[in-house]
């Protein structure tokens, strides 16, 4: 069994496991279906009321004309390109290096469109004003990432995304938002989901990140940008003839979740508190902007593992299930705060980084 599996299996185990909602298992989708209606009808390639009605209330929501339920992001979000490249005949788009696009879809964009990406600004930073204004007019779309996962979750000033929005419209460069985690930001921007995606032409937001669900996604923009994307949809055999089980579950569980980004995100800079008190360890941001950050360790991998093992044996807290080496001598994770944290005692998470602040002490050769 592979390191990495110990430290999952500890994790299993533990009593207190600190992130996500759940265990992601069949449970998610049998506690949606004990709540339906058997008699309602199924969507039908992507027509009748259940798909309609969610696609109607997402675009509303998002405050665009309207809005189509895809499968996956990765589908949603490289036809929203493709589509603006059309309209601007120009194949090329702009984003940030480590966009999902560019590091996780196995270049689908240049594969599948012969699209061209331009990597703005630099990997460890979120793409700035300075960046969009040396970009060339030639760009059919700038895709904002908000958050930017890769980087723990931060977010740039609100004047600076009006700013680039003014930008991009006076240049006729199209603005496309990789809202996948949109409901996790709203918090701390004050704003509502429609306030902000006002400033953008096209928006993707998930349903099984923040919100839990099983997986899918909705695409929404103006009726010409959807309409197409209906098309594309149907190309890329994204119009299954029933997708209700991710429609149910999509909304049943942002009705339940959506209410509560502002917990996850109290609670995020709670437990990022308690990580910056660890010695050798520190969070990326070092106060989350949302209720996703970064930890990033002063140990190699291979040493903090069985540090985890260890901790959740003891004090019975599972703080994460896998650990990435980010250098020879330094190893990160990704903490997304869900439902799970509230159930946590708090006497028992401030025992868990004491003790880890004395065994990160102890394993870096520090005393005291
Ligand atoms: C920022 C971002 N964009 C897009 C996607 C793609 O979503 P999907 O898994 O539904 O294809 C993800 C998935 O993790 C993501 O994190």
């Amino acid at each position: 069994m592979s390191k990495n599996n110990v430290l999952l299996e500890a994790f299993n185990k533990a009593i207190y496991p600190v992130g996500s909602h759940s265990k992601r298992n069949i449970q998610v989708l049998k506690e949606v279906l004990n709540d339906s209606d058997g008699n309602l009808d199924s969507d039908v390639y992507g027509s009748g009321k259940l798909i309609e009605n969610f696609q109607e209330e997402m675009a509303t929501f998002l405050g665009k004309e309207t809005a189509v339920f895809f499968p996956s992001g990765t589908m949603a979000q490289q036809i929203a390109l493709r589509i603006w490249c059309d309209s601007k005949g120009s194949k090329k788009v702009a984003y940030h290096p480590l966009s999902h696009l560019e590091i996780h879809e196995e270049d689908g964009l240049k594969e599948l469109h012969h699209i061209e990406t331009i990597l703005l600004g630099d990997k460890d930073r979120l793409i700035r004003l300075e960046d969009v204004l040396q970009m060339k007019d030639d760009i059919a779309c700038l895709l904002i990432e908000l958050p930017q996962r890769e980087i723990g979750g931060q977010l740039p000033d609100y004047e600076e995304l009006v700013a680039i929005c003014t930008y991009c419209r006076e240049k006729g460069i199209k603005l496309h938002l990789d809202g996948a985690r949109l409901y996790e930001i709203l918090p701390y921007y004050q704003r509502t989901a429609a306030e902000i995606c006002e400033l953008f032409d096209s928006v993707y937001i998930s349903f099984y990140k923040g919100i839990g669900g099983i997986a899918g996604a909705i695409l929404a923009g103006n009726e010409a940008f959807t309409k197409e994307s209906k098309v594309w949809k149907r190309r890329y055999g994204g119009d299954l003839i029933s997708l209700y089980p991710y429609i149910l579950s999509s909304s049943y569980y942002f009705k339940r979740r959506l209410p509560k980004m502002n917990q996850y995100y109290q609670e995020a800079k709670v437990l990022a508190g308690y990580y910056n008190q660890c010695h050798g360890v520190v969070t990326k941001p070092l106060e989350p902007m949302t209720n996703m950050f970064h930890v990033h360790v002063d140990l190699p991998k291979e040493k903090l593992e069985p540090i985890l093992v260890a901790l959740y044996e003891e004090t019975g807290v599972g703080l994460t299930h896998y650990v990435r080496e980010s250098s020879e001598t330094t190893c990160c994770y990704e903490v997304n705060i869900g439902d799970r944290f509230a159930n946590i005692p708090k006497d028992e998470l401030r025992r868990a980084f004491q003790w880890l602040d004395v065994k990160m002490r102890e394993a870096t050769g520090v005393n005291g």
